[in-house]
Protein backbone atom coordinates (compact mmCIF):
# COMPACT_ATOMS: atom_id res chain seq x y z
CA UNK A 1 0.00 0.00 0.00
CA UNK A 2 1.07 3.71 -0.64
CA UNK A 3 1.78 6.35 1.59
CA UNK A 4 0.17 9.51 0.58
CA UNK A 5 1.98 12.87 1.84
CA UNK A 6 0.87 16.11 0.48
CA UNK A 7 4.15 18.47 -0.67
CA UNK A 8 2.88 22.53 -0.10
CA UNK A 9 4.64 24.20 -3.09
CA UNK A 10 6.90 26.97 -2.02
CA UNK A 11 5.53 29.30 -5.18
CA UNK A 12 2.22 31.03 -3.79
CA UNK A 13 -0.42 31.50 -6.28
CA UNK A 14 -1.11 35.23 -8.40
CA UNK A 15 -4.21 35.95 -5.15
CA UNK A 16 -1.09 35.36 -2.77
CA UNK A 17 -2.69 32.27 -1.32
CA UNK A 18 -0.53 28.39 -0.88
CA UNK A 19 -1.59 26.67 -3.86
CA UNK A 20 -3.44 22.79 -3.23
CA UNK A 21 -1.47 20.27 -2.06
CA UNK A 22 -0.63 18.16 -4.71
CA UNK A 23 -0.43 14.22 -3.35
CA UNK A 24 2.87 12.40 -4.11
CA UNK A 25 3.02 8.68 -3.74
CA UNK A 26 5.86 6.97 -1.73
CA UNK A 27 6.07 3.59 -0.44
CA UNK A 28 7.56 3.18 2.68
CA UNK A 29 9.02 0.12 4.92
CA UNK A 30 11.34 -0.70 7.29
CA UNK A 31 13.26 -3.61 8.88
CA UNK A 32 15.33 -4.50 12.06
CA UNK A 33 18.67 -4.96 12.39
CA UNK A 34 19.94 -8.11 13.99
CA UNK A 35 22.75 -9.34 16.76
CA UNK A 36 24.03 -12.85 17.34
CA UNK A 37 23.21 -14.30 21.30
CA UNK A 38 25.02 -17.51 20.67
CA UNK A 39 26.51 -19.85 18.42
CA UNK A 40 28.55 -17.61 15.77
CA UNK A 41 31.27 -19.19 13.66
CA UNK A 42 30.40 -22.72 15.20
CA UNK A 43 27.19 -22.68 13.14
CA UNK A 44 29.67 -22.68 10.06
CA UNK A 45 30.05 -26.58 11.58
CA UNK A 46 26.66 -27.14 11.40
CA UNK A 47 26.03 -26.03 15.22
CA UNK A 48 22.88 -24.34 15.88
CA UNK A 49 23.12 -20.27 16.18
CA UNK A 50 20.79 -17.69 17.69
CA UNK A 51 20.05 -14.09 16.13
CA UNK A 52 17.50 -11.29 17.95
CA UNK A 53 16.17 -8.79 15.65
CA UNK A 54 17.03 -5.34 17.51
CA UNK A 55 14.84 -1.90 17.80
CA UNK A 56 17.60 -0.09 15.12
CA UNK A 57 15.85 -0.27 12.03
CA UNK A 58 16.52 0.68 8.11
CA UNK A 59 13.53 2.48 6.56
CA UNK A 60 13.30 2.53 2.71
CA UNK A 61 10.72 4.78 0.77
CA UNK A 62 10.64 4.93 -2.80
CA UNK A 63 8.55 7.59 -5.34
CA UNK A 64 8.66 7.89 -8.58
CA UNK A 65 11.33 10.05 -10.30
CA UNK A 66 12.91 11.70 -13.59
CA UNK A 67 16.52 9.60 -13.23
CA UNK A 68 17.18 6.94 -10.57
CA UNK A 69 18.64 8.58 -7.63
CA UNK A 70 19.42 6.75 -3.96
CA UNK A 71 19.69 9.62 -1.44
CA UNK A 72 19.60 12.74 -3.38
CA UNK A 73 22.40 11.20 -5.66
CA UNK A 74 22.72 9.33 -8.89
CA UNK A 75 22.16 6.04 -8.58
CA UNK A 76 24.72 3.74 -8.86
CA UNK A 77 24.33 0.05 -9.11
CA UNK A 78 28.69 -0.30 -7.81
CA UNK A 79 27.94 1.43 -4.31
CA UNK A 80 24.58 -0.37 -4.17
CA UNK A 81 24.98 -3.80 -5.21
CA UNK A 82 21.66 -4.97 -3.21
CA UNK A 83 19.19 -2.24 -4.44
CA UNK A 84 20.30 -3.12 -7.92
CA UNK A 85 20.36 -7.08 -7.74
CA UNK A 86 16.80 -6.19 -6.18
CA UNK A 87 16.09 -3.92 -8.68
CA UNK A 88 17.28 -6.44 -11.34
CA UNK A 89 14.33 -8.54 -10.00
CA UNK A 90 11.48 -6.78 -9.15
CA UNK A 91 11.48 -3.73 -11.19
CA UNK A 92 12.87 -4.78 -14.81
CA UNK A 93 11.48 -1.93 -17.17
CA UNK A 94 10.10 -0.24 -14.26
CA UNK A 95 9.96 3.64 -14.56
CA UNK A 96 13.12 5.90 -12.60
CA UNK A 97 12.98 5.84 -8.96
CA UNK A 98 14.03 8.15 -6.13
CA UNK A 99 14.87 5.54 -3.03
CA UNK A 100 15.68 7.22 0.03
CA UNK A 101 17.59 5.23 2.62
CA UNK A 102 17.45 6.02 6.48
CA UNK A 103 18.52 4.14 9.67
CA UNK A 104 20.56 3.80 12.62
CA UNK A 105 22.25 0.65 12.24
CA UNK A 106 25.77 1.29 11.48
CA UNK A 107 26.87 -0.53 9.25
CA UNK A 108 29.91 -3.30 8.51
CA UNK A 109 29.51 -3.48 12.18
CA UNK A 110 27.51 -7.40 11.80
CA UNK A 111 24.44 -5.75 12.79
CA UNK A 112 22.82 -6.58 10.13
CA UNK A 113 22.66 -3.01 8.10
CA UNK A 114 22.33 -4.69 4.81
CA UNK A 115 20.16 -7.60 5.20
CA UNK A 116 17.73 -4.86 6.99
CA UNK A 117 18.60 -2.83 3.83
CA UNK A 118 17.41 -5.56 1.33
CA UNK A 119 14.70 -6.64 3.21
CA UNK A 120 13.13 -3.28 3.24
CA UNK A 121 14.04 -2.33 -0.38
CA UNK A 122 12.58 -5.86 -1.21
CA UNK A 123 9.01 -4.93 0.68
CA UNK A 124 8.85 -1.35 -0.81
CA UNK A 125 9.52 -2.69 -4.14
CA UNK A 126 6.83 -5.53 -3.73
CA UNK A 127 4.35 -3.37 -2.68
CA UNK A 128 5.02 -0.33 -5.35
CA UNK A 129 4.28 -3.10 -8.27
CA UNK A 130 1.80 -5.30 -6.96
CA UNK A 131 1.79 -8.94 -7.77
CA UNK A 132 -0.52 -10.92 -10.57
CA UNK A 133 -2.36 -13.85 -9.01
CA UNK A 134 -3.73 -16.72 -11.14
CA UNK A 135 -5.94 -19.39 -9.96
CA UNK A 136 -5.50 -17.90 -6.73
CA UNK A 137 -2.50 -18.79 -6.29
CA UNK A 138 0.76 -16.35 -7.24
CA UNK A 139 1.44 -15.56 -10.69
CA UNK A 140 5.12 -14.95 -10.16
CA UNK A 141 7.32 -14.74 -6.48
CA UNK A 142 9.92 -16.20 -4.85
CA UNK A 143 8.96 -18.97 -2.17
CA UNK A 144 11.36 -21.69 -0.58
CA UNK A 145 10.97 -24.22 -3.23
CA UNK A 146 11.39 -21.80 -6.29
CA UNK A 147 14.26 -18.86 -4.87
CA UNK A 148 15.97 -18.62 -7.57
CA UNK A 149 13.17 -17.88 -10.01
CA UNK A 150 13.28 -15.35 -13.12
CA UNK A 151 10.45 -13.51 -13.91
CA UNK A 152 10.64 -11.54 -17.25
CA UNK A 153 7.28 -10.77 -18.04
CA UNK A 154 5.71 -10.01 -20.21
CA UNK A 155 3.36 -9.38 -17.64
CA UNK A 156 -0.14 -9.78 -19.61
CA UNK A 157 -2.68 -10.56 -16.90
CA UNK A 158 -5.25 -13.17 -18.52
CA UNK A 159 -9.13 -13.60 -17.40
CA UNK A 160 -9.72 -14.62 -14.47
CA UNK A 161 -6.15 -13.06 -13.09
CA UNK A 162 -6.22 -10.39 -10.73
CA UNK A 163 -3.43 -8.28 -8.96
CA UNK A 164 -2.39 -8.01 -5.76
CA UNK A 165 -1.65 -4.32 -4.75
CA UNK A 166 0.13 -2.58 -2.23
CA UNK A 167 0.40 -3.91 1.33
CA UNK A 168 -1.58 -7.27 0.66
CA UNK A 169 0.53 -7.81 -2.34
CA UNK A 170 4.13 -8.25 0.74
CA UNK A 171 5.03 -11.51 2.38
CA UNK A 172 7.69 -12.07 4.42
CA UNK A 173 8.88 -15.33 3.43
CA UNK A 174 9.39 -13.72 -0.34
CA UNK A 175 11.63 -10.72 1.36
CA UNK A 176 13.66 -12.63 3.17
CA UNK A 177 14.14 -14.92 0.42
CA UNK A 178 15.25 -12.23 -1.98
CA UNK A 179 17.18 -10.45 1.02
CA UNK A 180 19.23 -14.13 1.24
CA UNK A 181 19.89 -13.66 -2.39
CA UNK A 182 20.89 -10.66 -2.88
CA UNK A 183 23.54 -10.98 -0.05
CA UNK A 184 24.87 -14.08 -1.42
CA UNK A 185 25.36 -12.24 -4.92
CA UNK A 186 26.50 -9.11 -3.05
CA UNK A 187 29.14 -11.32 -1.32
CA UNK A 188 30.60 -13.84 -3.76
CA UNK A 189 27.82 -16.49 -3.54
CA UNK A 190 28.35 -17.10 0.59
CA UNK A 191 25.57 -16.05 3.00
CA UNK A 192 23.40 -17.88 5.53
CA UNK A 193 20.06 -16.82 5.97
CA UNK A 194 20.43 -15.93 9.48
CA UNK A 195 20.57 -12.02 8.56
CA UNK A 196 18.22 -12.18 6.19
CA UNK A 197 15.42 -14.11 7.95
CA UNK A 198 15.97 -12.56 11.38
CA UNK A 199 15.34 -9.01 9.60
CA UNK A 200 12.67 -10.12 7.78
CA UNK A 201 10.94 -12.13 10.38
CA UNK A 202 11.73 -10.09 13.54
CA UNK A 203 11.68 -12.15 16.39
CA UNK A 204 14.34 -14.76 17.82
CA UNK A 205 15.69 -17.38 14.99
CA UNK A 206 17.76 -20.28 15.19
CA UNK A 207 19.50 -21.91 12.08
CA UNK A 208 20.81 -25.13 12.22
CA UNK A 209 21.86 -27.72 10.33
CA UNK A 210 18.94 -29.92 11.32
CA UNK A 211 15.17 -29.72 12.34
CA UNK A 212 15.28 -29.05 16.10
CA UNK A 213 12.31 -30.85 17.64
CA UNK A 214 11.56 -27.92 20.47
CA UNK A 215 11.81 -25.04 18.31
CA UNK A 216 8.92 -24.03 15.31
CA UNK A 217 10.87 -24.94 12.24
CA UNK A 218 9.50 -22.21 9.42
CA UNK A 219 11.84 -23.29 6.42
CA UNK A 220 14.65 -25.16 4.95
CA UNK A 221 17.08 -22.77 2.94
CA UNK A 222 19.98 -23.92 0.32
CA UNK A 223 22.46 -22.33 -1.26
CA UNK A 224 25.26 -23.83 -3.23
CA UNK A 225 24.58 -27.36 -1.92
CA UNK A 226 24.69 -26.00 1.84
CA UNK A 227 21.04 -26.22 3.78
CA UNK A 228 19.91 -24.77 7.00
CA UNK A 229 16.68 -25.20 9.04
CA UNK A 230 15.24 -22.35 9.90
CA UNK A 231 13.45 -22.03 13.28
CA UNK A 232 11.71 -18.97 15.38
CA UNK A 233 11.61 -19.16 18.90
CA UNK A 234 8.43 -17.91 21.11
CA UNK A 235 9.51 -15.59 23.69
CA UNK A 236 8.25 -15.55 27.44
CA UNK A 237 7.12 -12.31 29.17
CA UNK A 238 10.44 -12.21 31.38
CA UNK A 239 12.64 -10.69 27.94
CA UNK A 240 10.15 -7.61 28.67
CA UNK A 241 12.68 -6.52 31.86
CA UNK A 242 16.19 -6.91 30.06
CA UNK A 243 18.18 -4.84 27.23
CA UNK A 244 20.66 -5.99 25.15
CA UNK A 245 23.47 -2.92 25.04
CA UNK A 246 26.29 -3.32 21.59
CA UNK A 247 28.75 -2.01 22.24
CA UNK A 248 30.55 -1.09 19.19
CA UNK A 249 34.72 -1.37 18.99
CA UNK A 250 34.89 0.40 15.78
CA UNK A 251 37.60 -2.03 14.46
CA UNK A 252 36.04 -3.07 10.77
CA UNK A 253 37.24 -6.60 10.69
CA UNK A 254 36.01 -8.70 7.40
CA UNK A 255 33.78 -11.86 8.27
CA UNK A 256 35.51 -14.25 6.01
CA UNK A 257 38.70 -13.08 7.30
CA UNK A 258 37.49 -14.33 10.96
CA UNK A 259 35.34 -17.44 9.52
CA UNK A 260 39.47 -18.50 7.13
CA UNK A 261 41.03 -17.91 10.59
CA UNK A 262 39.10 -20.48 12.46
CA UNK A 263 39.57 -22.81 9.37
CA UNK A 264 42.83 -22.57 9.43
CA UNK A 265 42.97 -23.45 13.12
CA UNK A 266 40.49 -26.48 13.02
CA UNK A 267 42.87 -27.88 9.93
CA UNK A 268 45.93 -27.48 12.48
CA UNK A 269 44.20 -28.76 15.40
CA UNK A 270 41.42 -31.15 15.08
CA UNK A 271 41.45 -31.56 18.40
CA UNK A 272 39.93 -28.01 18.50
CA UNK A 273 36.24 -29.15 16.73
CA UNK A 274 35.60 -29.95 20.47
CA UNK A 275 35.74 -26.43 21.21
CA UNK A 276 33.13 -25.93 18.33
CA UNK A 277 30.84 -28.69 19.77
CA UNK A 278 30.87 -27.21 23.08
CA UNK A 279 29.50 -23.87 21.84
CA UNK A 280 26.49 -26.07 20.47
CA UNK A 281 25.79 -27.16 23.50
CA UNK A 282 26.07 -24.01 25.12
CA UNK A 283 23.44 -22.41 22.37
CA UNK A 284 21.06 -25.03 22.86
CA UNK A 285 21.36 -24.27 26.85
CA UNK A 286 20.81 -20.47 26.08
CA UNK A 287 17.71 -21.27 23.69
CA UNK A 288 15.95 -23.58 27.11
CA UNK A 289 17.17 -20.74 29.20
CA UNK A 290 15.09 -17.99 26.74
CA UNK A 291 12.41 -20.03 26.24
CA UNK A 292 11.81 -20.50 30.19
CA UNK A 293 12.11 -16.92 30.83
CA UNK A 294 15.47 -17.49 32.62
CA UNK A 295 17.14 -14.56 32.39
CA UNK A 296 19.93 -15.14 34.33
CA UNK A 297 20.85 -18.53 32.75
CA UNK A 298 20.79 -16.81 29.43
CA UNK A 299 23.07 -14.06 30.57
CA UNK A 300 25.55 -17.07 31.62
CA UNK A 301 25.43 -19.07 28.85
CA UNK A 302 26.41 -15.82 26.49
CA UNK A 303 29.27 -15.51 28.77
CA UNK A 304 29.85 -19.19 28.75
CA UNK A 305 29.67 -18.68 24.53
CA UNK A 306 32.48 -15.95 24.82
CA UNK A 307 35.11 -17.81 26.30
CA UNK A 308 35.05 -19.81 23.45
CA UNK A 309 35.35 -17.85 21.25
CA UNK A 310 38.00 -16.12 23.16
CA UNK A 311 39.49 -19.60 23.43
CA UNK A 312 39.81 -20.09 19.28
CA UNK A 313 40.92 -16.81 18.91
CA UNK A 314 38.22 -14.32 17.30
CA UNK A 315 38.37 -12.02 19.84
CA UNK A 316 40.44 -9.08 20.43
CA UNK A 317 41.69 -6.34 22.85
CA UNK A 318 39.35 -3.98 22.37
CA UNK A 319 36.65 -6.15 22.66
CA UNK A 320 37.98 -7.82 25.60
CA UNK A 321 38.33 -4.22 27.50
CA UNK A 322 34.43 -3.47 26.65
CA UNK A 323 33.47 -6.71 28.09
CA UNK A 324 35.23 -6.50 30.83
CA UNK A 325 33.34 -2.79 31.87
CA UNK A 326 30.18 -4.21 30.85
CA UNK A 327 30.44 -6.94 33.09
CA UNK A 328 29.99 -5.97 36.16
CA UNK A 329 26.31 -4.37 35.66
CA UNK A 330 25.43 -7.49 33.53
CA UNK A 331 23.91 -10.94 33.53
CA UNK A 332 25.96 -12.19 30.49
CA UNK A 333 28.45 -10.16 28.14
CA UNK A 334 30.11 -11.69 24.96
CA UNK A 335 31.71 -11.03 20.98
CA UNK A 336 28.51 -10.69 18.56
CA UNK A 337 28.91 -11.61 14.78
CA UNK A 338 32.82 -12.44 13.58
CA UNK A 339 34.52 -10.89 16.01
CA UNK A 340 38.39 -9.14 15.57
CA UNK A 341 37.02 -6.19 16.29
CA UNK A 342 32.83 -4.96 15.11
CA UNK A 343 30.63 -5.06 18.41
CA UNK A 344 29.96 -7.36 21.94
CA UNK A 345 26.90 -7.35 23.48
CA UNK A 346 25.45 -7.34 27.46
CA UNK A 347 22.40 -8.37 28.56
CA UNK A 348 21.49 -6.09 31.66
CA UNK A 349 18.82 -5.11 33.69
CA UNK A 350 20.56 -1.97 34.08
CA UNK A 351 21.17 -0.16 30.56
CA UNK A 352 21.84 2.81 31.54
CA UNK A 353 24.28 1.96 33.50
CA UNK A 354 26.02 -0.28 31.15
CA UNK A 355 26.20 1.93 28.68
CA UNK A 356 28.24 4.24 30.45
CA UNK A 357 30.26 1.42 31.56
CA UNK A 358 31.17 0.77 27.45
CA UNK A 359 31.33 4.09 26.93
CA UNK A 360 33.97 4.83 29.24
CA UNK A 361 36.06 1.94 28.11
CA UNK A 362 35.79 3.81 24.68
CA UNK A 363 32.46 1.94 22.92
CA UNK A 364 30.15 3.50 21.08
CA UNK A 365 26.96 2.07 22.45
CA UNK A 366 23.12 0.92 21.25
CA UNK A 367 20.59 0.00 23.57
CA UNK A 368 17.80 -2.47 22.00
CA UNK A 369 15.35 -4.88 23.48
CA UNK A 370 15.24 -8.26 22.55
CA UNK A 371 13.76 -10.00 19.66
CA UNK A 372 12.23 -6.46 18.03
CA UNK A 373 9.20 -6.58 15.31
CA UNK A 374 10.24 -7.37 11.74
CA UNK A 375 9.30 -5.93 8.66
CA UNK A 376 7.03 -3.39 9.01
CA UNK A 377 5.14 -1.85 5.71
CA UNK A 378 3.99 1.66 6.12
CA UNK A 379 0.98 2.33 4.02
CA UNK A 380 -2.16 4.70 3.83
CA UNK A 381 -3.08 4.19 -0.30
CA UNK A 382 -3.70 1.23 -2.48
CA UNK A 383 -2.78 2.18 -6.10
CA UNK A 384 0.70 0.71 -6.94
CA UNK A 385 3.45 3.39 -8.31
CA UNK A 386 3.93 0.95 -11.47
CA UNK A 387 1.63 -1.70 -12.96
CA UNK A 388 3.64 -3.85 -14.78
CA UNK A 389 0.58 -6.05 -15.65
CA UNK A 390 -1.11 -3.52 -18.03
O1 LIG B 1 29.42 -10.76 10.91
P1 LIG B 1 28.08 -11.32 11.23
O2 LIG B 1 27.38 -10.71 12.38
O3 LIG B 1 27.17 -11.44 10.03
O4 LIG B 1 28.31 -12.80 11.78
C1 LIG B 1 29.03 -13.78 11.14
C2 LIG B 1 28.69 -15.07 11.78
C3 LIG B 1 29.67 -16.18 11.46
O5 LIG B 1 29.19 -17.33 12.12
C4 LIG B 1 31.04 -15.87 11.98
C5 LIG B 1 29.78 -16.45 9.98
C6 LIG B 1 28.58 -17.09 9.34
O6 LIG B 1 28.54 -17.13 8.09
O7 LIG B 1 27.69 -17.62 10.03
Amino acid sequence: MLHQVFEVGSLLQPNGQVPPPQPLHMVQASAPGKCILFGEHAVVYGQPAVAVAIDQRMTVSLEISDVWRIDGMRFSPERHPHVESLKQRLWANGPSLSIKVNGDIPPASGLGSSAALSVAASAALRCARGRQIKDDDWGEGWTAARPNAVYTGPWDVEQGDSVQTGKDSVDVDECAILSHAVEASAQGGRASPLDSSTCSHGGCIVLSDKVESDLNWIYSRTLNDVSWEVHAVDLPKEIEDVWLVIGNTGIHAPTSEQVAKVARLLENEPGRMREIETIGIISRRGIAALKEGNMEGVGRAMSENHLLLRSIGVSCSELESLISAAAPSSLGVKLTGAGGGGCMIALTRNPKETSEAIELAGGRTLISKIAAHGLIVDSDDNSPLWNPFE
